[in-house]
């Protein structure tokens, strides 16, 4: 059935795949956006843009309705939230009051949300599961286990919400000029630039990096599924992957073996490692993770090329 949807930050990297792929389902699109890090040459053919700040004071959306909300804007760097922590506030945290408040408004009974995996901080154990502790160590984190809030209280109100706490996510489509934002296309676009790839921190931290590819398919799974109403799963692969092993992976694919590394200070609030447990969310959407890292670098690495 053809519905109307609205994906937020549908110009950037993981909402403009996300919004592609609801197109091609056949759904109306319409894209809510202020452009803050996201294009405009990112919005997919054939979905409707407006260009809007939600997490202003005042959002106005009257006249709009939809199905369904996809929540994907928002500041999307840990590093850039200790600049401006105001922003990111607005950003995560009255966005999603307003949006999720609109939704009640308006009759819109399906909202799904883009947390992180920056909620948990450093973790006790691992892999990490939805259980686990919210400690966050940036403002970004914080922002996300605020608005995850809001959106459990809403969800106690009768609205069908589903959370997705994102892992390190990456693939085509991921900005290659903002270095504050995804490790791998970070170190990436030092190799394209041909410098050196500059690492903020130790080489033995480690990540679980998760393909946008997979990303978008768990959330059209969740979307049909009323068995992730009210739920929060992780979005992850459940495999560990060090920085020397992502720098080694990177180096193959561009044939460098001895490409040039330098190693820096962390940045504020890095988690030293991070690794998603995935059980809940195979056993409610029968989904797994299908791109491997080093075909996913591969498949990043010809785009980038191709650009
Ligand atoms: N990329 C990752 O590894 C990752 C991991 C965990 C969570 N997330 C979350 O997923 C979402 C999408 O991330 P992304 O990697 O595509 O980042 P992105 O920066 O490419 O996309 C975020 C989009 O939100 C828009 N936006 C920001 N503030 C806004 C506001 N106040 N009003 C309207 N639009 C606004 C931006 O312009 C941008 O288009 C973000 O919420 C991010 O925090 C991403």
């Amino acid at each position: 059935m053809t519905r109307h949807v609205i994906v937020t930050g549908g110009a950037g990297f993981i909402g403009s795949h996300l919004a592609l792929a609801l197109l091609t389902k056949g759904h109306r699109v319409t894209i809510l956006d202020n452009l803050h890090t996201g294009k405009e040459k990112n919005i997919p053919k054939g979905a409707d843009f407006i260009n809007i700040d939600l997490g202003a004071d005042n959002v106005p959306l009257r006249g709009l309705n939809c199905d369904a909300v996809f929540h994907l804007a928002g500041q999307s760097s840990g590093e850039a939230s200790f600049d401006d922590p105001e922003y990111d506030f607005r950003s995560h945290v009255l966005s999603t009051f307003n949006m999720l408040r609109w939704c009640k408004e308006t009759g819109v009974s399906r909202f799904i949300y883009s947390s992180s995996m920056s909620v948990y901080g450093d973790p006790d154990t691992l892999p990490i599961n939805e259980g686990h502790a919210l400690r966050p160590k940036t403002f970004y984190g914080a922002g996300k286990a605020a608005a995850e809030a809001y959106i459990n209280l809403f969800s106690r109100l009768g609205l069908n919400t589903t959370v997705f706490r994102l892992f390190s996510v990456y693939g085509p489509g991921q900005d290659l000029d903002n270095k504050m934002q995804g490790m791998l296309s970070i170190y990436l676009s030092y190799m394209l630039e041909g410098n050196p790839v500059i690492v903020k921190g130790s080489a033995g931290r480690y990540r679980d990096f998760i393909n946008v590819g997979d990303i978008v398919a768990a959330w059209l799974l969740a979307y049909e599924s009323p068995v992730s109403f009210g739920k929060t799963y992780n979005l992850a692969t459940g495999v560990k992957t060090t920085v020397q092993d992502l720098l080694n992976e990177l180096k193959s694919a561009f044939n460098a073996k001895d490409y040039p590394i330098e190693f820096g200070q962390n940045t504020a609030g890095d988690q030293f490692g991070t690794v998603g447990d995935i059980s809940l969310i195979k056993k409610d959407l029968n989904w797994q993770p299908a791109i491997d890292l080093k075909a996913g670098i591969a498949a990043m690495a010809k785009w980038a090329r191709d650009l």
